[in-house]
């Protein structure tokens, strides 16, 4: 036998029995964007290799190393590591953001290559929401209410915690990164332990915050606060922000090293993350953009959103959610034997499903006796199954039988089919 060739480290397979679960999530995310009034934008999974090193930033450890790069006649292209960029990129392109305000949604695979573990992959799947035009702390509540929403709807609302935190603007940080390196140049001696630390201290020292690293992290507890730094402005947004969460009964936690990994944001930054995946908490994750619509040659626009990461959704639902009802694969199976009666079989289940789309029939194929083919039925999971026999053919009658409940089998004329089926799909 030839050697089979298998998927790539960190990009996985969605197997037929994990799909159903996959497609509902994906509905209520839909369902969710659509009904706060958001539209959906698709664009491209590869994007000029410039737009993540002038979007997301140089030296963040998405461009540094997370990218997946080819040269294609001497123009540098990457698989989209993230869903703002891109978006920011087509609004400025069609023109969808000047002087107007912009709700989109958007859902697909990103690509980073990480060291992969649970939760962690090279290909993955984001659903993102990105306002443009609104500079106020209302949009950035929205989005917070839009995802309390969603975990609601998804049964995870108790698993799932919200972060916050202002990271002001760039004269701020300027500032902070200043006091920040100036603390921590009288604790080298910790941050050494910390190779990822050490080599922030030149290129981002605000990263640092993010540390895993205990001994780092004890210290860093005593570190200058980036919120004491803030600028009026900054805090006015902040503050309202917080009001409007209080009012609507949306806790949080301020987590002042908050600083996420990509270089786009000002302000607001917000994390929802869970404990119950182990070390890949962040089930959604971001924050204001003011200044990105302008860095990548739009007039300035302000933006604010977010994205959340679907395996992670997926993965806590699994762990802490039993009580989602899946539509079953297969509602009828149509079984038939005998003579020409696989003919007769076509046009039945043809008819059922012009007469009834919202069902899913699907009709033996396979040959084989009647035991055969109920089996089949049972391990398909069908509530019913319709039999077609030489009798029945010649009687114009179909037997109906419950797969799964109590009821007696019946046999009843192929006129009053769709009617009975009605009934017991109700
Ligand atoms: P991010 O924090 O890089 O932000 O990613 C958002 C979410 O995507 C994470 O919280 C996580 O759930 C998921 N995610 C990220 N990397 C991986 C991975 N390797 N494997 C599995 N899941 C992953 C952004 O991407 C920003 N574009 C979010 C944003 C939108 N900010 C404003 N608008």
């Amino acid at each position: 036998m030839a050697k089979a060739i298998q998927a790539i480290r960190g990009m996985n397979d969605c197997s037929p029995s994990e799909t159903p679960l996959w497609q509902w999530v994906e509905q209520q995310i839909k369902d969710t964007f659509t009904s706060y009034g958001y539209t959906e934008i698709r664009s491209p999974i590869i994007e000029s290799t410039n737009l993540f090193k002038r979007g997301v930033g140089e030296a963040t450890d998405i461009v540094e190393k997370e990218m997946f790069t080819m040269v294609r006649d001497e123009e540098s292209l990457t698989l989209r590591p993230e869903g703002t960029a891109g978006c920011v990129r087509a609004a400025i392109e069609h023109g969808w953001v000047y002087n107007q305000e912009q709700r989109l949604w958007y859902i697909g695979p990103m690509f980073r290559y990480e060291r992969p573990q649970k939760g962690r992959y090279r290909q993955f799947h984001q659903a993102g929401v990105e306002i443009f035009g609104i500079q106020n702390a209302e949009a950035d509540a929205e989005l917070i209410l839009l995802t309390a929403r969603l975990w609601e709807k998804l049964g995870i609302r108790d698993k799932v915690t919200l972060q916050l935190n202002s990271i002001g603007g760039l004269e701020v940080r300027k500032k902070y990164r200043e006091a920040l390196v100036a603390f921590l140049q009288d604790h080298l001696d910790v941050l050494k332990q910390d190779p990822d630390s050490e080599r922030r201290l030149v290129t981002n020292p605000l990263r640092i915050l993010d540390t895993k690293n205990q001994a780092l992290q004890a210290v860093l507890d005593g570190a200058p606060k980036l919120y004491d730094f803030l600028d009026e402005e900054s805090r006015t947004h902040f503050d309202r922000l917080c009001t409007i969460l209080d009012n609507m009964g949306i806790s949080y936690e301020i987590n002042p090293k908050l600083v996420r990994g990509l270089d786009y944001y000002n302000k607001t930054v917000f994390e929802w993350v869970t404990t119950a995946l182990g070390a890949q908490g962040t089930v959604c994750a971001g924050g204001r953009y003011d200044g990105l619509v302008e860095q990548l040659g739009g007039h300035a626009t302000p933006g604010v959103g977010f994205a959340m990461g679907l395996e992670r959704l997926v993965l806590l639902i699994q762990e802490v959610n039993t009580n989602i009802t899946l539509p079953r694969a297969v509602d009828i199976y149509v079984i038939s034997a005998g003579d020409g009666v696989a003919e007769k079989a076509f046009g039945l289940a043809e008819k059922l499903r012009s007469a009834l789309p919202q069902l899913r029939i699907m009709q033996h194929t396979s040959g084989g006796n009647f035991k055969k083919q109920f089996k089949r039925a049972d391990k398909l999971g069908a509530k019913i199954a319709l039999v077609l026999g030489e009798t029945e053919v010649a009687a114009n009658t179909v037997v109906i039988k419950d797969l799964l409940g109590e009821a007696e089998q019946v046999t009843v004329s192929q006129n009053d089919i769709i009617q009975q089926l009605t009934s017991r799909f109700a």
